[in-house]
């Protein structure tokens, strides 16, 4: 079996690094972070998806080994980089990926694959990674080693489609990269999806990603119009997916978070201006409406106090959910913590309960983390459900509190008066 090396251990890298391991390879878990590879080598997941004996059995059986130590890169057959891909005053930073490639660059022998997985614009692998690879290597793309790309759709929390079940993208510079890079992932994922180009999968990451915004955003803009229209958007939206065709359902929220909706349709607005010096409006307009949600949140929360006679000022509110979205524990870019920004900022005394979110995660200073528990319900003037993880006790919630704000449309409705969508 070859030697896999896997640079970047986070919520993508870890799960495709273990299960190149469970296929047989011998593989290198490489990430710059020590006290992350720390944890690792010691079977302390961070990542939900892979279980603590999932890991520890890899470990024990010597197919996976966590490590930040270059020198563990040597004679590696495959390489997949799988690092962040954030934005920098608004604008890709590839940094991350420089930095990958030209120390994977100090390893490249003949007959090796380096994969690029880190979502980014068209181009990267051609335009960006392979001139790196090829000057500090001295050698040649597609001649003597083999390139190419493949797009990650993990879907943390998601318990049917995990990396094996969920078709993969990828692509080759050449045919014979084509072949090593499905070749890899064929011991991997039940399907594999071969691309014509490393451009055409990188695109197509983009297209998933800014669909699921546009769309989100649609239904989001109708969501505060339809409250003025007294129509429940929520019923509507149940209402339009009864057709069988045509039509793909999306549902309200307080916004969008994580890695990947509040940033990479932005990659791919940068280049389309960058390129042909035009605006892609679409993903312009769906930033503005899902950045807006938030706002939009305390605007309804400001209202049912208001009916109330209280203020946000004073009260103390429960906050429900702190990841971006259920049964995940990832609260980067999460709308939350937007939420509690503002409604800190309004004077309320906030507490939020999220047992998915590490207590380290910062959450914003003033905001007190606590246990769902009724006395926590019971004690608040108002509750926000912002994130519907599965193991919320629900009908405690809906019967202890003396007001929700649900905007995920999970609890029980029979509770006249005191529950609300959003
Ligand atoms: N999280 C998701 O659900 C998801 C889904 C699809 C695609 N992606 C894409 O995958 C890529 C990685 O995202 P993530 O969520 O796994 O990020 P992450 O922050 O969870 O993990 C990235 C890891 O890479 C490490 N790292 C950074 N620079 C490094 C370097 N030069 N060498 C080695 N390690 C380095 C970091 O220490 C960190 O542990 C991004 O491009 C993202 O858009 C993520």
């Amino acid at each position: 079996m070859s030697r896999a090396v896997i640079v970047g251990q986070g919520y993508a890298g870890l799960p495709l690094a273990v299960a190149a391991a469970r296929a047989g390879h011998t593989t290198i878990g490489f990430d710059v972070d020590a006290e992350r590879v720390r944890r690792l080598a010691a079977g302390d997941s961070h990542i939900e998806d892979v279980t603590a004996d999932t890991l520890r059995d890899v470990l024990a059986n010597g197919t996976y080994r966590p490590s930040s130590d270059e020198a563990d890169l040597a004679d590696f057959d495959v390489a997949v980089i799988i690092v962040p891909t954030p934005l920098s005053e608004g604008s890709p930073d590839l940094s991350h990926i420089e930095s990958a490639a030209r120390m994977l660059a100090r390893h490249l022998r003949p007959g090796a694959t380096v994969i690029l997985e880190s979502t980014t614009y068209p181009g990267t692998t051609d335009d960006f990674v392979r001139p790196l690879l090829e000057e500090v290597s001295g050698l040649t793309a597609g001649a003597d080693f083999h390139l190419g790309y493949s797009s990650e759709r993990i879907d943390p929390g998601n318990k049917t489609w995990g990396l094996k079940e969920t078709p993969k993208v990828m692509a080759g510079i050449s045919d014979k990269s084509a072949e090593m890079v499905r070749d890899f992932y064929a011991q991997i994922v039940d399907t594999p999806v071969l691309v014509s180009s490393p451009r055409v999968a990188e695109l197509s990451k983009l297209i998933e990603n800014t669909f699921r915004h546009v769309n989100i955003a649609l239904v989001n803009e109708l969501a505060m119009y339809a409250d003025s229209l007294d129509v429940d958007i929520w019923e509507a939206v149940d209402a339009a997916s009864s057709k069988p065709f045509g039509f793909m359902r999306f549902t309200p929220g307080p916004g969008v978070g994580g890695h990947c909706l509040p940033i990479d349709p932005v990659y791919l607005s940068w280049q389309v201006e960058r390129t042909v010096g035009r605006l892609f409006r679409f993903v312009e307009l769906a930033n503005h409406i899902n950045g807006h949600m938030p706002q939009y949140v305390v605007q309804r929360l400001m209202t049912a106090m208001n009916a109330r006679r209280r203020t946000i000022n004073g009260s103390r509110i429960l906050l429900l959910g702190l990841a971006y979205k259920a049964n995940t524990g990832d609260a980067r870019e999460s709308p939350a913590l937007r939420v509690a920004e503002l409604l800190l900022e309004l004077g309320a005394e906030l507490h939020a309960a999220d047992p998915h979110v590490s207590e380290s995660h910062p959450v914003g200073d003033g905001v007190v983390r606590v246990e769902l528990t009724a006395e926590e319900v019971e004690r608040a003037d108002a509750v926000v459900l912002l994130t519907d993880h599965d193991d919320f006790d629900y009908d405690l919630i809906a019967w202890k509190a003396a007001y929700v704000l649900d905007c995920r449309r999970r609890l029980p409705r029979d509770r006249a008066g005191n529950v609300e969508l959003l």
